[in-house]
């Protein structure tokens, strides 16, 4: 999809040639001497028209506009959330029609979120995944033009927002992809594949290499699997070398059965997910091969299957990890933490200014927190902070959850060093603390995204988020001094 930002007001959107014409309202919507003008006011006398952003109006060629369809989407106060929801009504209308051209355009000048918005909302709201279709029909809107009244600053706020939607995008694809279409092979292809993108290198290390590393941990999940497992490294250097890189990890569990602990059949199809924490480094690095900013980041992926076999691990064994931590395995299910704890040692040789782990981590964290926010763990405040401030302004939110020492004492076990499940009780919580052992030399956050990642039901499917989230966090935290 194609976007372009240009700047029109209301009379200039009247002569806008294209399929459908979205009018963006607020309700402090003030009439000018334009045709548009004139319809919004009869609508509104009519009382056809609300600024509610649920109740847009469809014009079928009305005369006087360039347009074959124009839809009046009311955006109440004007903010992001009402944007989005305004936007995703008014493209619900049009979709049946063969719309290829759509312009959106705001009647007032809008807020940066509020642009950001209507950008993602129209990508959100058109998106297909067709790859495994064998008659694909794709996503039929082709060009979007965004149009604000008057000359702003807004450009560089819609040029990230129109990266972002390219990143996102990236991760839904590779997130969407069953699990014989997206194998730790097939993931480490899709890294290698970004790596044509100037400024960005990957590396990838297979089992042989892996083992050298003494990455046990890692290696007991993958052991499971014929699937051979893989640790993808990108690397992004958009500024000095010396400059200490933000390091993202993505859980790459390319199919989560649970192992030997196994999971029940009911939606266990949904485990293809499991990898959308490496899908959202995937995609964050996609949106930073487009804006190419002064920043250095880092992506590494620890990607295998959690599968059961004759050679699985077994509930009781101990690993040895990379960090020389002895690991009881009560439970395989518990998978993510021993791929990630591996990573995030692996993580300190690039002397991190902050690392940030993404993980499909916990059930107990969509118990928590639901669909809405991804689930935020850190014991830095100012990195806390930042991701918070970023998740607010990318409408891609979280929440900070606690860490309390007093969260590990389940952990403790007679047997190793540490276990790798507690209780029930505070699963979200005790699982960031088994991954917080691991993290001692660098600022580390992690995202537990279990409830945000996927929708399930009709709408199943990948969000893509938190890649919103993590590339407005790189673009205003991670600017070098
Ligand atoms: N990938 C799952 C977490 C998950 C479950 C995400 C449901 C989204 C929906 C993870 O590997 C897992 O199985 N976690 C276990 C941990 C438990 C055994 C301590 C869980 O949450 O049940
Ligand atoms: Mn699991
Ligand atoms: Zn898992």
């Amino acid at each position: 999809m194609n976007f372009e930002l240009k700047t029109f007001d209301l009379a200039g959107a009247a002569n806008e040639k294209c399929d459908a014409l979205v009018v963006l309202l607020s309700q402090s919507f003030k009439p000018g001497k334009d045709v548009l003008s004139a319809f919004v006011t009869q609508t509104l006398k009519a009382g056809d028209l609300e600024f509610k952003p649920d109740k847009p109006l469809l014009l079928y060629r009305p005369a006087g506009l360039a347009c074959s369809r124009a839809v009046l989407a009311g955006i109440g106060d004007g903010s992001a959330k009402e944007v989005r929801k305004a936007v995703a009504a008014a493209v619900a209308l049009v979709k049946a029609g063969h719309v290829k051209k759509l312009a959106i355009c705001f009647a007032a000048l809008p807020q940066e979120d509020a642009v950001r918005a209507a950008v993602t909302a129209v990508a959100e709201a058109t998106y297909v995944f067709t790859t495994t279709k064998s008659k694909p029909e794709g996503r039929v809107v082709q060009r979007v033009v965004v149009g604000l009244p008057g000359p702003s600053k807004l450009k560089p706020v819609f040029d990230r927002a129109v990266a972002a939607v390219a990143g996102i995008e990236y991760a839904k694809e590779w997130a969407n992809r069953p699990a014989n279409h997206a194998t730790p092979t097939l993931l480490a292809g899709a890294a290698r594949s970004l790596a044509k993108f100037p400024n960005i290198k990957c590396e990838v290390l297979g089992p042989k290499e892996v083992a050298k590393l003494g990455m046990g941990s890692f290696m007991a999940v993958a052991q499971g699997s014929d699937e051979p497992l893989r640790l993808i490294v990108l690397r992004y250097v958009g500024t000095l070398k010396s400059e200490a890189p933000t390091v993202l990890v993505g859980k790459g569990i390319t199919f989560d059965s649970g192992g030997i602990s196994i999971k029940p059949a009911a939606e266990m199809d949904e485990m293809k997910f499991d990898m959308s924490g490496a899908a959202s480094v995937l995609g964050v690095f996609r949106a930073l091969a487009e804006l190419q900013p002064a920043i250095n980041v880092v992506g590494v992926i620890p990607a295998c299957e959690n599968l059961l076999n004759g050679r699985a691990v077994k509930p009781g064994d101990v690993v040895t990890s990379m960090s020389g931590q002895t690991i009881e395995i009560l439970n395989t299910d518990a998978e993510g933490r021993l791929v990630l704890c591996d990573a995030l040692t692996y993580a300190e040789r690039f002397k991190p200014r902050a690392v940030v782990d993404i993980a499909t981590l916990t059930g107990a964290c969509v118990i928590a927190l639901g669909a809405v926010r991804s689930g935020l763990f850190s014991a830095n405040d100012e990195l806390a902070t930042a991701l918070l401030s970023a998740g607010e302004s990318s409408s891609d939110l979280c929440w900070r959850m606690p860490l309390d020492d007093d969260y590990a004492e389940g952990l403790k076990t007679n047997f190793a060093d540490v276990a790798n499940v507690a209780g029930r009780p505070a699963g979200a919580i005790t699982a960031a603390k088994f991954l917080q052992r691991f993290t001692q030399k660098f600022p580390w956050a992690h995202l537990d995204i279990a409830g945000t990642a996927w929708k399930s039901g009709v709408a199943k499917g990948a969000t893509g988020r938190p890649v919103a989230l993590l590339l407005e966090y790189l673009l205003t935290s991670a600017k070098p001094r």
